[in-house]
């Protein structure tokens, strides 16, 4: 298969996992007989400092031609004073915008070997395994007006949604459930908002499309602490835009480091935008020290949700989960016994793994 893909690396150590994922996707299309093209283009600060705009139009083209984009991060504290239009995040919610991604997948499962590393006792958080499906398009992000009114002395932000836009992501929320354990938590505000009103009533007309669903309403506030006290009660979780950005954080945490979870922002035909759920982390930008592992993992759902190469997909989370397994570590990481290496052998490893793991399977297949 031949695809298009552009590169995003944005700021800080997103610059050093893209390297990363463009190795192992190299390596992957080697052993899998595809055809991987590759375009580099700027986004966050550095498009700042090259052409005044954290999303330049030239970015915004490459990435409507491509099948898929992944980014790195962007952000710092560089470009934290530039006024709100200039600042790094304006270019990730722009591509966001400018591609209709509205269906964000955040998973979250622990890895058995950095249980301990979670802020939560190792029972509590141990058989953790949710996704948290996000809407990213809309609400308060994106609602008009968002201004000081008053001559400065009020604000007001905006919360709106379509029943359309509504029900695309719900149905993404109920779609994912059947794949998974069949069981979807919809997250709102019933209690107060009206846009939450409105959320629930779409999520229960819904409900009979999915008979094989499971659906249960759990309001923002009691989410948050039943994500802390009792995680592995959850399979999938879906909800709006702003309750997904901060339950998201809060899950990202539970597994012990945020340095594994990748993310997919997808479109309805597909086409998606993959990025690592960590930040640009500034303060070890450069130094070979970066964990590629979300990044990579993210790699792999690009892999799977736009390309359908379930295999290749399946054989990279394998390599990664093999490479912990071992003992090899990040600095973010505290594996007891690990051995410590740094981005370019942490994937180098993972590559070895694709490589032999592949090979093994091939001469089983063709001698079996
Ligand atoms: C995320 C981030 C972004 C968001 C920021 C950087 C604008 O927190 O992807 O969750 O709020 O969506
Ligand atoms: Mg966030």
């Amino acid at each position: 298969m031949k695809k298009q893909i552009v590169l995003l690396p944005g700021d800080g150590i997103g610059t050093e996992v893209i390297h990363s994922a463009k190795e192992v996707l190299k390596v992957i299309a080697e052993e899998f007989n595809h055809t991987f093209e590759f375009e580099t283009h700027d986004i966050g600060g550095s498009a700042v400092d090259l052409h005044g705009t954290p999303l330049p139009q030239a970015t915004v083209d490459a990435c409507k031609k491509a099948d898929a984009v992944l980014l790195g991060a962007v952000g710092g504290p560089k470009w934290d004073q530039l006024p709100s239009h200039l600042r790094p995040e304006r270019g990730l919610l722009g591509i966001r915008k400018e591609l209709d991604l509205f269906a964000n997948l955040r998973p979250v499962k622990s890895f058995k070997n950095l249980l301990h590393a979670s802020p939560l006792k190792e029972s509590v958080v141990s058989g953790s395994d949710l996704l948290i499906v996000r809407e990213l398009t809309g609400g308060l992000y994106f609602g008009t007006p968002s201004e000081r009114v008053n001559g400065g002395e009020a604000v007001v932000d905006t919360l709106a949604y379509t029943r359309k836009e509504i029900e695309r992501i719900v149905d993404k929320g109920f779609q994912a459930a059947q794949t998974r354990r069949g069981h979807l938590t919809s997250v709102d505000k019933a209690n107060v908002l009206e846009s939450s009103k409105m959320w629930r009533e779409v999520v229960e007309e819904k409900k009979a499309q999915y008979p094989d669903v499971k659906v249960e309403h759990v309001l923002v506030d009691a989410a948050a602490m039943k994500l802390i006290t009792n995680p592995s009660q959850f399979d999938v979780i879906v909800t709006e835009n702003l309750f997904g950005d901060i339950l998201s954080d809060e899950a990202s945490v539970l597994t012990g480091s945020l340095g594994m979870l990748p993310s997919a922002s997808l479109r309805e035909d597909g086409v998606g935008l993959y990025e690592p759920v960590h930040g640009s982390a500034p303060d070890i930008a450069g130094k070979g020290i970066a964990n590629p592992v979300a990044m990579i993992l993210s790699t792999a759902l690009m892999l799977r949700y736009s390309f359908q190469m379930e295999k290749e997909a399946s054989l990279i989370e394998e390599a990664v989960q093999a490479v912990l397994d071992s003992g090899y570590q990040t600095a973010d990481l505290q594996i007891p016994n690990g051995r410590k290496v740094g981005t370019v052998e942490m994937t180098h490893r993972i590559i070895d793994y694709i490589v032999t793991q592949n090979a093994s399977k091939c001469i089983m297949g063709c001698y079996a």
